[in-house]
């Protein structure tokens, strides 16, 4: 499992009068063209707030969604950059001119009006996914350190994240020191601890190894959501027309053949019939009939799922339980949550992350109950199913 060599408190002696190149994560849900979680964008500002304190001069480097190598206005970091100075209360200075043009005069003169610069998006740069070392060059003729405050980010093999520690003197930022310290608590929770993890979502296929993780090393694993209903079919119970994987049935057979009593599926559901999506039904698992569309985990699921938080020590949760996109069958998962908040075990740790688990927790004001939100997607389920083996974190370490 990685240790961290160096810590962001390391990077203090070097910042006064220095460019820091800061590689953040910025790739945030956005509706009409506004942020619609800024979760992300807040949990980077202590890191930001000390770097200003130290005098550093601030280079904020970024991805927004995957633009494939070539510049695309869609995803252009502009926008985010007006909420992230809000946030910051300090304006940022967004320069969209191309990386291989701009000198380090002219970031100097900006450096004279500005504390911190955010480059447009390193995705529209084909160089930042082939991890180019003349780009990786040119990106670190512009600092003179590097600071890897992207967690999320870093189950890449990209320039701006595993690139830079070859030629700069570099360390994690806060935030990034914080998602490891406390996913390897979670990892390397006692055995003898009620360890629960909630997995929900729609594929078994992306995440099939922190299943096999988390069956293997802790005492329960709850499963919901779509993911549920292929591991119901592989039991060989019907699921109508609910979607499930069939190409993981096998795997999931496997899975249910090893774990039979730590992996527990649903026992009822709410139903509903693609004819008239307005009607809904409340049906025993058993009683699921072939044109029945699964979309939440019923009443007595939701009961049992709520009580196994309350007597857990330690939870993973990861996704939701049920189509939770439309009401009103997010109710199973807002019930599930709001265990979290009345575990009153003072020893009680959980942990959520991945995918779009931080919006779902948001939408449920659950977000202050769990002990620590990972602002990591893919990141989040790579590390706990590859720990030290994340381009990212090695280069930090090298
Ligand atoms: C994420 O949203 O998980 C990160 O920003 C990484 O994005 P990516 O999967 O496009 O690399």
């Amino acid at each position: 499992m990685i240790t961290l060599k160096k810590k962001f408190s390391d990077s203090f002696n070097f910042l006064y009068n220095k460019k820091a190149l800061v590689r953040v994560d910025l790739n945030v849900p956005m509706k009409n063209g506004e942020v619609d979680d800024n979760t992300r964008l807040t949990r980077i500002i202590p890191t930001l707030q000390t770097l200003f304190e130290k005098k550093a001069k601030v280079i904020l480097i970024s991805h927004f969604g995957r633009p494939d190598g070539k510049w695309d206005t869609q995803y252009s970091l502009k926008n985010i950059c007006n909420e992230l100075s809000i946030l910051l209360k300090d304006e940022i200075k967004f320069v969209d001119k191309n990386i291989h043009n701009i000198s380090n005069t002219e970031l100097e003169d900006l450096f004279n009006d500005y504390n911190f610069i955010l480059l447009e998006n390193i995705r529209f740069y084909p160089e930042e996914k082939k991890c180019d070392d003349k780009f990786i060059k040119k990106l670190c003729s512009l600092g003179d350190l590097f600071i890897n405050e992207c967690f999320s980010g870093c189950h890449r093999d990209h320039a701006s994240i595993s690139g830079l520690p070859k030629y700069l003197p570099s360390f994690p930022g806060k935030l990034l020191e914080d998602e490891i310290v406390n996913l390897k608590n979670l990892i390397l929770s006692s055995e003898s601890a009620q360890n629960l993890a909630i997995l929900g979502g729609a594929k078994i296929s992306t995440k099939l190894k922190i299943i096999e993780f988390y069956a293997n090393n802790y005492s329960k694993v709850l499963i919901g959501g779509a993911m549920a209903n292929t591991f119901l079919t592989a039991a060989g119970i019907e699921i109508g027309e609910s979607l499930y994987e069939k190409r993981m049935l096998k795997t999931a057979e496997e899975i249910l053949d090893t774990f039979p009593v730590k992996i527990v599926l649903p026992s009822d559901v709410v139903v509903t019939v693609k004819k008239d999506p307005t009607r809904t039904f409340i049906k025993k698992i058993s009683d699921v009939e072939k044109n029945d569309l699964i979309m939440d985990i019923g009443p007595q699921t939701r009961m049992i799922f709520y009580n196994e938080i309350l007597e857990s020590d330690n939870l993973l949760w990861n996704g939701p339980l049920g189509f939770f996109e439309k009401k009103p069958f997010d109710a199973g998962t807002n019930y599930v949550l709001n265990a979290v908040k009345n575990n009153k075990n003072k020893k009680f740790f959980s942990v959520a992350g991945g995918g779009d688990t931080i919006s779902m927790i948001r939408k449920a004001n659950t977000y202050d109950s769990f002990s620590f939100i990972s602002t990591g997607g893919g990141a989040f389920l790579e590390f706990i199913q590859r720990g030290n083996f994340l381009p990212g974190l090695s280069s930090l370490n090298n």
